[in-house]
């Protein structure tokens, strides 16, 4: 069966690795065109090959730091005059920094997160929105967190950057009613990428002991979820799912095979 999406033209922001990279590859085999936002030029270069290659749709890529305002805008007015207002915009880029203490924190991690997941969320979603809106259709999809309704020792910034992406995906959908464009929050538990390698700052066995023992989600699973969600019809607004891994039941509890 063709997917709804089919020749729609998506935007997926930290298509680079994870859970953005695995969304680029779903929707790509779904047969919708993709612009592809992060930082690493290269990766996204390789990846777009693949993607086109194997699924024949056209992608585009933009080397975009989501907190630099002037750079979002502006990559987003060169690709909407060059291939029209995208149908779809999955803002997925974000990143936790640390772990420490409130009273102990690097002050840095806390710009790094409020900047990525909140403002540059909002940088991007300002940027297409409006277009959006005017030709009265489109889909967003605010990859949040369940760090968005529980949080856990040393997550307290991360996870106030992801309430307040459940904040905004729930405001903007109030400020949509009436309009024709719909936005969802994805809010995953324990998922398998870099994301403990970026927050631990490259240590591996910090990073792995996160996964120990259970079978996490992979990005492919999320990227399922978001498929369901995009496919929808325009009369229905998936507005708001929490996946887990089975061994998941909720921030605190995760159960571990210990042998
Ligand atoms: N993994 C989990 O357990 C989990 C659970 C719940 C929610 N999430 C959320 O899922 C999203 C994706 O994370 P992931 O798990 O896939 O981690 P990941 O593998 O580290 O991927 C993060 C992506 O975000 C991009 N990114 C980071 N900062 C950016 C910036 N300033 N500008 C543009 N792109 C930026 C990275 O690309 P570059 O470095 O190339 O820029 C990369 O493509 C994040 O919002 C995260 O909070 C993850």
């Amino acid at each position: 069966m063709t997917a709804r999406i089919a020749g729609q033209l998506a935007i997926v922001t930290g298509a680079s690795s994870g859970i953005g990279e695995a969304i680029a590859r779903r929707l790509g085999s779904e047969g919708t065109n993709l612009v592809l936002w992060a930082r690493r030029g290269e990766r996204l270069a390789c990846l777009a090959e693949e993607i086109a290659d194997q699924s024949g749709v056209s992608v585009d890529t933009g080397v975009v730091d989501v907190r630099d305002r002037e750079a979002v805008q502006g990559e987003a007015a060169r690709l909407m005059s060059e291939l029209g207002t995208p149908d779809i915009l999955v803002n997925n880029a974000g990143l936790a920094a640390g772990m420490a203490p409130v009273h102990d924190a690097d002050v840095d991690d806390w710009d790094r997160m409020i900047d990525t997941n909140v403002k540059g969320l909002l940088h991007v979603t300002r940027a297409f929105l409006p277009a959006m809106v005017e030709r009265d259709s489109g889909q967003v999809v605010n990859i949040g967190s369940i760090t968005g309704r529980q949080v856990y020792p040393g997550s307290t910034v991360y996870a106030a950057s992801k309430y307040a992406v459940q904040a905004i995906t729930e405001g903007t959908n109030l400020d949509l009613l009436g309009t024709g464009v719909r936005v969802s929050g994805v809010h995953p538990g324990l998922v398998e990428t870099e994301f403990s390698l970026v927050r631990f700052k490259g240590d591996e066995d910090r990073a792995g002991a996160v996964y120990k023992g259970i079978e996490p989600l992979t990005g492919a699973d999320v990227a399922d979820v978001v498929s369901y969600v995009l496919n929808a019809p325009p009369r229905i607004n998936v507005a708001d799912v929490v996946v887990f891994a089975k061994a998941q039941g909720s921030v605190h509890h995760i159960l571990r095979d210990e042998g």
